[in-house]
């Protein structure tokens, strides 16, 4: 697995970076004794973070039942979408991620929680995004603290740019929104503009300001196009480090017009 995350992608930009995929003994047992029935078994092509073309999402075989869909791309150890899967049980929660640690992490949580709404899988967004999703199909994207790649010449390897956001927003239903947070000043900037610049998408926080967060690190540009915090997120690692060394949060929530 490790050695071929990002082989096959037509040597093409991806968003992560490759990690050692092993799990501690414990993890490895929860891994081996649950994960095929939380984690999809996902057709690939050329990389293993691949999805196949044609390979669709279906409610009722992945889920058993038909119900309104929220995806949350990068989830990481799984906070966010475990706990929006107990607050919503009536919603399917899917949860996209290459990091197999952190999928398995996601597994334990909903064994502990005796969930039966979450379905998990490892794969490049993307490739979810583009072949496994149909056109409409998601009432919700969530993206939260995407890796921010601050590097300049790492730029390009941001997961949230045009192709993204009209992807992204392809995959939203009428009225679906796209939600999305991040600690980067400068990546916050350009989640917001390159969002707003999608002819799909409506900004119903054009003019507000409501970063979480001390407001000397808020510039004038910063002061509009960002949602309140979304109460819906959990707070996680990422977003404890970011308060402590005096980050600014950013929220954005995007509409599918
Ligand atoms: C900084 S972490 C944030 C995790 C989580 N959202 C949180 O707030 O705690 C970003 C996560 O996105 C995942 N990731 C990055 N690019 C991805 C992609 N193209 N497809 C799926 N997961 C991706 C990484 O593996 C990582 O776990």
């Amino acid at each position: 697995m490790k050695g071929d995350l990002t082989e096959g992608f037509q040597r093409g930009t991806v968003s992560f970076a490759r990690r050692d995929d092993r799990l501690r003994p414990r993890l490895q047992r929860t891994w081996d004794a649950h994960h095929e029935m939380w984690v999809l078994d996902v057709p690939r092509v050329q990389a293993s973070m691949s999805v196949a073309p044609g390979y669709l999402l279906d409610a009722g075989r992945d889920f058993g039942r038909v119900a309104p869909l929220v995806v949350e791309i990068g989830s990481g150890t799984g906070d966010a979408v475990i706990q929006g899967a107990q607050a919503r049980p009536g919603t399917n929660f899917l949860a996209v991620e290459v990091y197999r640690p952190g999928l398995a992490a996601t597994v334990a949580k909903i064994v502990r929680h005796d969930l039966s709404n979450v379905r998990l899988v490892q794969a490049d967004a993307v490739q979810v995004l583009r072949h496994m999703l149909g056109r409409g199909s998601a009432a919700e994207i969530w993206v939260f603290f995407a890796d921010p790649w601050h590097k300049n010449r790492h730029h390009k390897r941001r997961l949230v740019n045009s192709g993204f956001a009209d992807l992204a927003a392809s995959r939203l239903a009428q009225g679906g929104t796209l939600r999305l947070a991040t600690d980067w000043a400068d990546y916050a900037r350009q989640m917001r503009d390159v969002l707003a610049a999608c002819g799909s998408l409506t900004n119903p926080h054009g003019s507000d300001l409501t970063p979480c967060g001390p407001a000397e690190s808020t510039v004038a540009d910063m002061q509009s196009g960002f949602a309140p915090r979304f109460e819906g997120r959990v707070m996680t690692r990422f977003e404890h480090k970011a308060l402590e060394v005096g980050r600014t949060v950013y929220d954005l929530e995007l509409r599918r017009a």
